[in-house]
């Protein structure tokens, strides 16, 4: 099929490099010119495991073209994904000038009839302006889809290519069927593609999200309070998970959830929930709840420290919100260096993939270090905020000994506490009795 894709952010990127790769002739179309002629030389805007083979392999098959040419990418295509950035207005809702924007090509430029989806994620009653936008133009006829992406950063390619489902919101026979064939190829191993209306396609995306967003706040208040009775959080979790109606996925306590969906997506929704005059408290608090946990690694280092943070030196262990990817966005890091240099220490940080993110937003108001040990060295207290592979089973005499002190906050709770605490480390971590 002959697929366009306006937007080469991370999920246009993905979703085009993941349909060449099935065999369709992708077009992957953006404004910013910096960006594609980046591509054509398969350099990526972001990092994600395993992207850049598939832009490279299906590039150089000629599957996939890069373009900043917008109207002769929609011109011949038979299905156009908009998947361009919707950022948060001042007061939370998607700003969606440039979905809006893409529409207005779509009606002007689409000379055969084509299948419009919108993949970006968007509040509920988007796909109908997106229509109002292209009706007036249209000289074709056009069928809405809404089509949410459930991909996680880190793992986007396998969640593309192995979906526990597809979403898809059709009003028209026609754009069923291409859909259908469409994804085919993602669902052999009996995966279900749900078809739907749709309103309930593009709510589903966001009641998904404050679910999980739910579930995560949830646990950050359990731990804290497990903190206080006594009792250990991962135990609980486990007990509570292998009840099949709860499951075990996404009950991780942790420093609070960060990244470009959670965030944006429970705001937005408590925003629509207001304006429909049927408000969310339930996710008012999970938002309350998450903005206190980006301050629960802070509190815990002041602590350990008797409230004396001017001139001690602090490692972290991590920035990126969450392993495997380079994005800064929410990081909770960025909350406790604030915090950090506010209190007079001064801070020295490794990441393994997002310190050239982190210095270009904050630049040298910490250190970076080269390693992990590198950064631990003469260090007051070392402090675990992503959890990296590489971080789970350090060797720590050579921690200990490269420290000032033993000291260890532990953000992801990666390690046994007891076995911590025998190898002489102050050792605090979420939610695990006085650890
Ligand atoms: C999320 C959704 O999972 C995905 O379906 C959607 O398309 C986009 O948003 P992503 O933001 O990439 O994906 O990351 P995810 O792995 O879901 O983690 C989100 C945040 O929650 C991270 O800050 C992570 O550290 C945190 N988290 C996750 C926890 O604190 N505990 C958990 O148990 C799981």
């Amino acid at each position: 099929m002959k697929i366009t894709v306006v937007g080469t952010g991370y999920v246009g990127l993905v979703v085009g490099a993941c349909l060449a790769e099935t065999g369709n002739d992708v077009i992957c179309a953006d404004v910013d010119q910096g960006k594609v002629d980046g591509l054509k030389k398969n350099v990526l805007p972001i990092y994600e495991p395993g992207l850049e083979e598939y832009v490279e392999r299906n590039q150089a098959a000629g599957r996939l073209v890069f373009t900043t040419d917008v109207p002769s990418a929609i011109r011949d295509a038979e299905v156009i994904f908009i998947a361009v950035g919707t950022p948060p207005d001042e007061d939370g809702s998607a700003d969606l000038k440039h979905v809006l924007a893409v529409a207005d090509s779509i009606g002007k430029h689409a000379a055969r009839e084509v299948v419009v989806v919108t993949k970006s994620t968007v509040p509920v009653g988007t796909a109908e302006k997106v229509a109002a936008a292209i009706r007036p133009h249209a000289t074709v006829p056009f069928h809405m889809s809404s089509n949410p992406e459930f991909l996680k950063e880190g793992a986007a390619l396998d969640d593309f290519m192995k979906p526990d489902r597809v979403v898809v919101g059709v009003e028209t026979e026609f754009a069923r069927e291409r859909m259908a064939e469409l994804y085919a190829p993602f669902v052999r191993t009996g995966k279900p593609i749900i078809f739907m209306d749709i309103p309930s396609a593009e709510m589903t995306k966001y009641a998904a999200n404050a679910m999980l967003a739910t579930r995560i706040s949830f646990m950050n208040e359990i731990a804290n309070l497990c903190e206080k009775v006594g009792a250990n959080v991962d135990l609980v979790r486990k007990g509570i998970g292998s009840d099949s109606r709860i499951g075990p996925a996404f009950l991780f306590p942790g420093p609070g959830y960060g990244g470009s969906c959670f965030p944006k997506d429970v705001k937005a929704l408590v925003r629509t929930s207001e304006e429909r005059g049927a408000p969310m408290g339930v996710l008012k608090a999970v938002e309350d709840a998450n903005e206190k946990q980006k301050h629960r690694l802070f509190q815990k280092i002041t602590e350990v420290f008797g409230g004396q943070l001017k001139g001690r030196r602090i490692a972290l262990w991590g920035l990126a919100f969450k392993a495997n990817t380079d994005d800064m966005r929410e990081s909770p890091a960025l909350v406790l260096i604030e915090e950090l240099l506010t209190a007079g220490a001064t801070v020295v940080a490794h990441d393994p993939a997002a310190m050239h993110e982190t210095r270009r937003r904050i630049g040298d108001a910490i250190g970076y270090a080269k390693t992990s040990y590198e950064a631990a060295q003469g260090a007051d207290a070392m402090v675990v905020v992503t959890d990296w592979n590489e971080y789970r089973f350090p060797d720590f005499a050579r921690l200990k000994s490269v420290l000032k002190q033993p000291v260890v906050v532990d953000g992801r709770n990666l390690y046994d506490p007891t076995k911590m605490e025998s190898l002489g480390f102050t050792y605090r971590s979420i939610g695990r009795g006085r650890a």
